[in-house]
């Protein structure tokens, strides 16, 4: 990418050029985590809505998955990953500290371009999908791949029942590049609330926490989370998202057609959309198979409704996520 090179592409809109995903084969059900922890199927059922979720099999990084979803994703949009000016990858579980997962993914399918990772948790694909249609409306790029990706499975405490059944692995990914009509993203909103950053956090590993025996020994690298203050904060800015972007965008809940939350629990969904006052018919969800896959959780459920025929083309869609920061965020697109 050179920047300057702006007004040889810039565009009114940006729009979702294709979708891909890949989630790893083997699943690990409510019923396989009963001999793990002090846990049973009819709780994390009732309490989240999940029912199994994928993991990765040992040896599988998570670039392996990005790079299988955006495989997926250039294809749909036939598209070479020649044709990619940026590479954007949303992760909270990289290949390694540094470099990039995202340079890894550039290897992995053979593209040439500018890479590189954003952390937003579980808000990251909405972060990233944010990023790419700034670069493709202000000209700086064609054609932007932004990877949702998680291989959670190597990050949680596989003794700590109040986390570990709740998250799972996966990718999902999306081309973006200028639209011609009035198809594309409408709008998208970004928040953080740093006040709640340690509820929810893998602390050790980094400046704050660099590891050593004992830190290994209390788990510090793994996912740490006060639940209850992660659903509150879900709840309430998850709503106000989505209804600030909607009244913005001069549309109403009404003319929404499929509205894809984050998959974290469906007692949070559930609450978003009653507040909003949405027909569950039209809230899409994968939770009880996936699991909460954090950034990839959207771009999984999109490709998955996308590839099934669900979501068709002109369909206006919203998303919204929230996660670790907290961060959280909605967007807006019309397919
Ligand atoms: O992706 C974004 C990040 N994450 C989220 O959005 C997650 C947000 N939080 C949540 O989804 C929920 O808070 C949880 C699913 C994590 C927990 O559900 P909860 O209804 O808030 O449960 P709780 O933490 O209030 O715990 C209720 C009880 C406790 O037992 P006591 O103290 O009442 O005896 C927990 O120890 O449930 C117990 N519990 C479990 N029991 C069986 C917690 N985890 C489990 C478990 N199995 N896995």
């Amino acid at each position: 990418m050179t920047p300057g090179a702006a007004s040889k592409f810039g565009t009114p809109r940006s729009r979702i050029l294709g979708t891909g995903s890949y989630l790893p084969p083997q699943t690990r059900s409510n019923v396989d985590l009963e001999k793990l922890v002090d846990t049973n199927d009819a709780w994390i059922r009732e309490r989240t809505g999940i029912r199994e979720r994928r993991i990765a099999p040992e040896g599988m990084v998570t670039s392996d998955m990005a790079a299988e979803a955006a495989k997926r994703a250039l294809d749909a949009a036939e598209l070479s990953p020649r044709d990619l000016d940026l590479i954007v990858v949303a992760t909270v579980t990289p290949d390694m500290p540094m470099p990039a997962t995202a340079v890894f993914v550039q290897q992995k399918i053979g593209a040439t371009c500018a890479a590189f990772d954003l952390s937003a948790a579980c808000a990251g694909f909405i972060y990233g999908l944010t990023i790419a249609d700034q670069f493709v409306r202000g000209g700086a790029a064609k054609h932007v791949l932004v990877v949702g990706v998680e291989l959670l499975s190597r990050v949680v405490n596989w003794a700590d029942r109040t986390t570990c059944v709740l998250f799972g692995d996966g990718a999902g990914a999306a081309v973006v590049g200028p639209s011609d009509s009035e198809r594309g993203i409408l709008g998208t909103r970004l928040y953080s609330d740093g006040t709640l950053a340690e509820s929810l956090m893998i602390p050790g590993g980094g400046s704050r926490e660099p590891l050593d025996e004992a830190r290994l020994h209390d788990r510090r690298n793994k996912v740490h989370m006060k639940g209850q203050d992660i659903f509150k904060a879900a709840v309430r800015n998850l709503y106000s998202a989505s209804q600030s972007l909607v009244d913005a965008s001069g549309l109403t809940n009404e003319a929404v057609d499929w509205v894809v939350p984050h998959q974290a629990n469906v007692r949070i969904i559930d609450q978003v959309v009653a507040r909003a006052n949405y027909p569950k018919e039209k809230v899409l969800s994968n939770i009880d198979r996936v699991g909460n896959t954090s950034s990839a959780s959207i771009p999984i459920l999109l490709d998955e409704r996308v590839r099934d025929g669900t979501i068709k083309s002109t369909d206006l869609v919203l998303m919204c996520a929230l996660g670790a920061g907290v961060s959280w965020g909605a967007a807006l697109i019309r397919m």
